[in-house]
């Protein structure tokens, strides 16, 4: 059977920096809250010359770097968003034209905070399946474009940024134990209400604004995140104690930190990078991974565990070796 490896990880901050002082000027709220109640104290924002396209376009070129290949050897690019550059085509026409790769067949995915593992999850059947070889698989997002900066509850926990991922088929001639083990996707539409936008489209003809009933989000978040870790670490057959890192999606630190306490996964085995990045959606994931190589805690043949949930309701685990 074909086996699938992560080859690469990539990231991508903009340079402006909006910090809760910054915030302080512009809604109603405290450093002191944001802190205390999400863990934040800045996030990166797009400049107006930056769009989602450019940011994913520098995560995948540092993506490609970091696995030795370049965009001609890619066959499938698969983009998660929530903020595509343009309604059609997809986002990841833009990012295939840039890196000259004209090789591969590219498409955008859309499943919020989780979509960077639908997009991942994706990836994978087409490798596991002999269909392509060389996968890359982006998270990119521009959340300052759709937030609404006078909503104290939403404007202070988004940021923007992107991360990719080369994934590749296993060489046959390879003996490390390198591989993505399983994915899980999991959504429940009916929850769809909780986090939307107040437009859409087909609906408003206008992308409209984050609205979210956080405390809602939140009540579902620590109990989905922790239930899909355990189905995946149940189904695959690897005992909790054997994760060398858990990475998960960066939304607020009392949900880290209440979902590493109920799978009991101490707080030094968790990639952190919401206190400079807010909340990125799609993006968090692959960004945190790349925080992990980039710092040296994530090392080749660690047992690394993704949790992830966001709009829809969409939740999502998965377990590499890197
Ligand atoms: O990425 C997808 C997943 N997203 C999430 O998982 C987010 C989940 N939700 C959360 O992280 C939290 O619910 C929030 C951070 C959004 C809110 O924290 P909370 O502890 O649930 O606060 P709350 O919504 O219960 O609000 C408590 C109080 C309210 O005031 P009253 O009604 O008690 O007078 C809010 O109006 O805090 C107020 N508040 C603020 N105060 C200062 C809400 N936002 C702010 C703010 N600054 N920015």
């Amino acid at each position: 059977m074909i086996k699938s490896v992560i080859a690469g990880v990539g990231g991508y901050l903009p340079e402006k920096v909006l910090t809760n002082f910054d915030l302080e000027k512009m809604v109603e709220t405290s450093d002191a809250w944001i802190q205390e109640r999400t863990g934040i104290r800045s996030r990166h924002i797009a400049d107006e010359t930056q769009t989602t396209s450019s940011l994913a376009i520098k995560a995948s070129e540092s993506a490609l770097e970091n696995a030795g290949i370049s965009g001609a050897d890619i066959d499938l690019i698969i983009l998660a968003t929530t903020t595509p550059d343009d309604t059609t085509p997809a986002t990841a026409m833009r990012v295939q034209a840039a890196l000259g790769a004209t090789n591969a067949f590219a498409f955008d995915v859309q499943a919020a905070c989780s979509g960077f593992m639908y997009a991942l999850s994706v990836a994978d059947k087409f490798i596991k399946t002999g269909t392509v070889k060389t996968a890359l698989v982006i998270g990119a997002e521009t959340l300052s474009r759709i937030v609404d900066w006078n909503d104290r509850n939403t404007c202070v926990l988004f940021g923007d940024g992107a991360g990719a991922v080369i994934v590749k088929a296993k060489e046959t001639t390879e003996d490390s134990n390198s591989e993505i083990l399983d994915i899980i996707l999991h959504s429940d539409g009916r929850l769809r209400d909780l986090l939307t936008t107040t437009g859409g489209v087909s609906r408003t003809q206008n992308a409209g604004f984050v609205h979210m009933e956080g405390r809602e989000v939140f009540r579902h978040a620590v109990t989905n995140l922790s239930n899909v870790a355990q189905e995946i670490i149940e189904k695959t057959g690897v005992q909790l104690s054997d994760i060398d890192y858990l990475v998960p999606h960066q939304a607020n630190i009392r949900i880290i930190e209440g979902t590493a306490k109920k799978l009991d996964i101490s707080s030094d085995k968790v990639i952190i990078t919401l206190p400079e990045q807010g909340n990125t959606s799609a993006a968090s994931i692959p960004l945190a991974l790349y925080e992990g190589v980039k710092s040296q805690k994530l090392k080749k043949g660690h047992l690394i565990l993704l949790d992830a949930m966001g709009a829809g309701f969409t939740w999502a685990s998965a377990l590499i070796r890197l």
